[in-house]
């Protein structure tokens, strides 16, 4: 059975098959909940009611541990979750990986995992004798939003191959470009970057993008745009940001997104910082599905812990 017990880490881990089976599950539970309000029909909850998830976000997230924990709830599993280093005894000195040890030697049916991506920590998920679910992996991975990110286009396009997607901002330090940039090339988008020379990515998987340093030239070319936060967080000490010349040429707001066609979606995966990366005005822009990536995460979510957890039965079981 694709997904039964398995670990998902990078979005590579899936084939088409695996994607189809994902997309079409998310649709069915999407369905489910806004026909009938509960998903009874299609999940075996007697099994749910017997399942836990354990949730570890060692870094900080609103949207995807609220979203994983919503997923678990509309499904009927438990969910533990770990958000704050300092209630725990990592406050006392005990290593990451021991910490993820200890939890996984509990026994919880799938591990929800977000953090900085350091090779202990990888070493000790890839070890673990029970799924994986890679909940957003330092600049690298962050497979289930490319996934609900695509759900988001799928919804709106009859057809993704030749879609022109820009990403706008800090993609050299953004997990999620960096995913969705691996999941969208393999469904035939086209990918345009656009930003301060300093946070466009030089690595050779870019190579195929097309570079714009002009927004508003970028915005012309292409059918969506996905904007991203500045991630300060991530630049070494020695990058630059001039802020002031960055909202002046790069901010997404009414006034950048005249470029963009009437038919265009406005994307981010969130969080967004006001008036930097994207002006609020933006989410009352007919064109912006920002709320809507939020509440497909929750069906993708589902859908992956339903097939991981042997809890579908709808069809394609
Ligand atoms: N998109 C996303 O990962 O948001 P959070 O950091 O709030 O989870």
């Amino acid at each position: 059975m694709p997904f039964l017990n398995q670990s998902l880490f990078r979005t590579d881990d899936l084939s088409h098959a695996d994607l189809d089976l994902l997309f079409s599950v998310a649709a069915r539970l999407r369905t489910e909940m806004q026909g009938r309000g509960h998903v009874h029909e299609v999940i075996d909850t007697q099994k749910a009611s017997q399942k836990a998830a354990a949730l570890l976000f060692f870094e900080p997230s609103t949207r995807t541990r609220f979203s994983f924990e919503m997923a678990a709830a509309r499904l009927g599993v438990r969910t533990l979750t770990l958000d704050s280093a300092a209630s725990t005894s990592l406050a006392k000195g005990e290593s990451i990986s021991d910490t993820i040890d200890n939890v996984a030697a509990m026994g919880p049916d799938v591990l929800i995992v977000r953090h900085s991506g350091a090779l202990e920590v990888v070493r000790t998920l890839k070890g673990l004798k029970r799924p994986v679910i890679n909940a957003g992996d330092g600049t690298d991975e962050h497979p289930t939003q490319a996934l609900l990110d695509a759900l988001t286009l799928k919804q709106h396009r009859q057809e993704l191959k030749g879609e022109k997607l820009l990403f706008v901002g800090d993609i050299a330090h953004s997990r999620v470009a960096h995913s969705d940039l691996r999941l969208f090339q393999r469904l035939g988008l086209e990918i345009g970057i656009c930003g301060p020379e300093s946070m466009l990515p030089q690595t050779a998987e870019w190579a195929n993008a097309k570079r714009f340093s002009d927004l508003s030239e970028a915005l012309s070319w292409c059918d969506s745009v996905m904007g991203l936060r500045v991630q300060q967080e991530r630049h070494g000490q020695n990058e630059y940001f001039d802020l002031n010349l960055y909202v002046e040429k790069y901010r997404l707001d009414p006034n950048s997104l005249q470029m963009l066609k009437k038919d265009g979606l406005i994307m981010h995966p969130g969080p967004f910082v006001p008036e930097v990366d994207l002006s609020p005005e933006v989410l009352d822009d007919p064109r912006c599905v920002i709320h809507e990536q939020v509440t497909n995460g929750v069906y993708v979510r589902m859908a992956l812990l339903a097939l991981t957890l042997g809890l579908w039965g709808g069809p394609d079981k």
